[in-house]
């Protein structure tokens, strides 16, 4: 029979999270070394989903697949097809919960799946209003960065409610990512801040308006190709980080690991609390070494690729 593919990329988040919350801007790259696909497939029965996690019906899925659930019929409803007679097949190397952002993605690849089925056009304000829809009911995702670095094939600067600029970024330097393999909670890691400024207000100030300006100067380092320079800001934006409290211990040791190894700077990506870190690395030698010393401290998987031409 009849099938069609949507695919989404994961994301990074270079520097700028938890201060992007705050109005502060964001640099995300797209990560394409993870991917979600998702097939879509005729196939007589109610609108049923495929994946890892829960094969049947969409309408009786776990609450966890509430948000994609309302995505897939409001896209059908908007293609005006009937929700039912379809089955969507995930496939992904997005970890869940690790600020990689696999909600986005999957969203992204159903949507973009759909629209394929029916030969149908989508324009990028359809496709964000429709995974909107997913990350509303998602882990709460308040400035909207992911869905839009997943949406985006390029690194962007990001600033809430602002619309996104494309971010050249051209580097001879290896970005090393880690997966602690430790789930976080993006939600839970935003309140914790908004509840720390209650109570330490000029302290969580403090961090959130350097780890902004830290962002200006992760731009400028870009666009003057010093790696050295970058290596530093994200070390700093780490310590930061670090204050309000969103590394731990696990992120910590990785971090240290890291910048053992050799790499210039190191950072946790994304909520913190878990999930994924970065690394800086000189040269492919370098990343690769990184990447080994951080297998050796924990990471249950690592990555690594070129900033050249992106
Ligand atoms: O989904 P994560 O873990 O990459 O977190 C997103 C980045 C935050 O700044 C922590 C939250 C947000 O909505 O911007």
């Amino acid at each position: 029979g009849k099938t069609a593919t949507g695919t989404a990329h994961g994301k990074l988040i270079l520097a700028g999270e938890h201060s992007v919350v705050y109005g502060k801007p964001a640099i995300a790259l797209p990560f394409h070394l993870v991917q979600v696909e998702a097939n879509v497939i005729r196939k007589s029965g109610p609108l049923s989903i495929d994946c890892l996690y829960y094969t049947g019906a969409m309408d009786e899925a776990p609450p966890k697949m509430m948000g994609i659930t309302a995505c897939a019929k409001e896209t059908l409803k908007t293609l005006n097809e009937p929700a039912e007679n379809l089955v969507i097949k995930l496939e992904s190397t997005v970890p869940i919960g690790r600020g990689l952002g696999s909600s986005a993605a999957v969203a992204v690849a159903v949507v973009r799946g759909l629209y394929a089925f029916f030969g149908r056009k989508l324009s990028e304000a359809e496709l964000e209003r429709l995974v909107q829809i997913a990350e509303n009911f998602a882990h709460g995702n308040p400035s909207g960065i992911d869905m839009m670095t997943v949406i985006n094939d390029h690194p962007i600067w990001f600033e809430k409610g602002k619309p996104v600029r494309p971010m050249p970024v051209s580097l001879r330097f290896y970005l090393v990512v880690a997966d602690s393999g430790r789930i976080h909670d993006t939600s839970l890691a935003v309140k914790s801040i908004r509840e720390k400024r209650q109570y330490e207000p000029e302290m969580v100030n403090k961090a959130i308006g350097r780890l902004g300006k830290i962002v200006y100067e992760v731009k400028e380092a870009l666009d003057a190709k010093d790696g050295f320079r970058l290596g530093q800001l994200l070390n700093e934006a780490q310590a930061q980080l670090s204050a309000l409290g969103v590394s731990d211990a696990g992120l910590d040791d990785l971090t240290g690991a890291a910048r053992a190894a050799g790499a210039l700077g190191a950072k946790l990506t994304g909520a913190g609390r878990g999930g994924c870190i970065i690394a800086l690395a000189e040269t492919r030698e370098k990343a690769e070494t990184v990447a080994a010393a951080l297998q050796r401290a924990g990471a249950i998987k690592t990555w690594y690729f070129s900033l050249e031409g992106r």
